[in-house]
């Protein structure tokens, strides 16, 4: 049987960056402590009250892709500060990031930053690759994308814990995994699976009776790719200026700044870095 490999926060990023180079995916179990896990519960526990399980989606694909018994909250660094502070701009994530991704962009920047709470009955996810979405990019191409699923409660197969094919980031697109080789991420609140853009996973059948499955899903992407998330828009200027600038930075507000590559300016507002206009309060 496949396996993922586990570590602790405290064994660092460059451990982190090795077996998601090895496996292309890896357990971190604490990656948050336990007052951080129940402080982001508080922040989005009224946000979940009011989510509708069965809300309209872009088109039937996407409806299809996250069920109608999953409640979704999208532009999570808008609804819990915690959550921007202390899972955005975690140091072992960015750490991990500035390894897979720095090499191929001046800046990486937050793809999405969602949470979902998986509910009784929900259909097991179709198993996808995230980098997938990128279509139009020629490969083969560098990592894109580092993704990861925070658990904010215990993740066992039977709630729906991420399914995880370890070693898929390595495989031809055709291949297609035995079930032998994919592995339920179980982990306690407060672990989270990280793991690459190229690597095959999928939220698992929560098949209990009563059991809500909640979890963040928070990825980053190169800086020069356009992000599945209109980060800016979802956390628009009046919410960002409350924020720290590196979670500002994070969630596209900084230019990706290629100068020095012999590339150019992205996201420039008024020929200036929108970061900076957001500190002299010019925006
Ligand atoms: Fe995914």
């Amino acid at each position: 049987m496949a396996a993922l490999p586990r570590l602790r926060a405290r064994d660092g990023a460059g451990a982190v960056v090795e077996r998601l180079r090895e496996h292309g995916a890896v357990i971190v179990e604490d990656l948050l402590d336990a007052r951080t896990v129940i402080r982001i519960n508080d922040e989005v526990d009224p946000h979940l009250a009011a989510a509708d399980p069965a809300r309209p989606h872009l088109n039937p694909a996407v409806a299809w892709f996250f069920g109608k018994r999953t409640r979704h909250l999208t532009s999570l660094a808008a609804k819990s500060r915690s959550f921007a502070t202390d899972v955005l701009c975690h140091p072992l994530l960015l750490g991990a990031c500035d390894a897979v991704l720095g090499p191929a962009c001046a800046r990486y920047q937050v793809n999405v930053a969602h949470l979902l709470d998986r509910g009784p009955g929900s259909e097991p996810q179709l198993l996808h690759r995230d980098e997938d979405v990128w279509v139009h990019v020629p490969r083969p191409h560098p990592e894109l994308q580092l993704a990861s699923i925070t658990a904010l409660c215990d993740f066992r197969a039977e709630n729906g814990a991420t399914r995880v094919v370890p070693g898929s980031h390595r495989w031809p697109r055709e291949r297609k995994p035995e079930p032998s080789e994919v592995v339920d991420a179980e982990m306690p609140a407060g672990a989270s699976v990280v793991y690459l853009g190229s690597t095959l996973h999928g939220g698992g059948a929560n098949t209990t009776r009563d059991a809500w499955r909640r979890g963040v899903h928070l990825s980053y992407v190169v800086g020069w790719l356009r992000s599945e998330e209109n980060n800016v828009l979802g956390t628009p200027p009046e919410v960002a200026r409350t924020l720290p600038r590196q979670a500002q930075e994070l969630l596209g507000y900084a230019v990706h700044d290629a100068i020095a590559s012999g590339g150019g300016y992205l996201g420039a507002v008024d020929l200036r870095d929108p970061v900076d206009m957001l500190a002299d309060g010019s925006l």
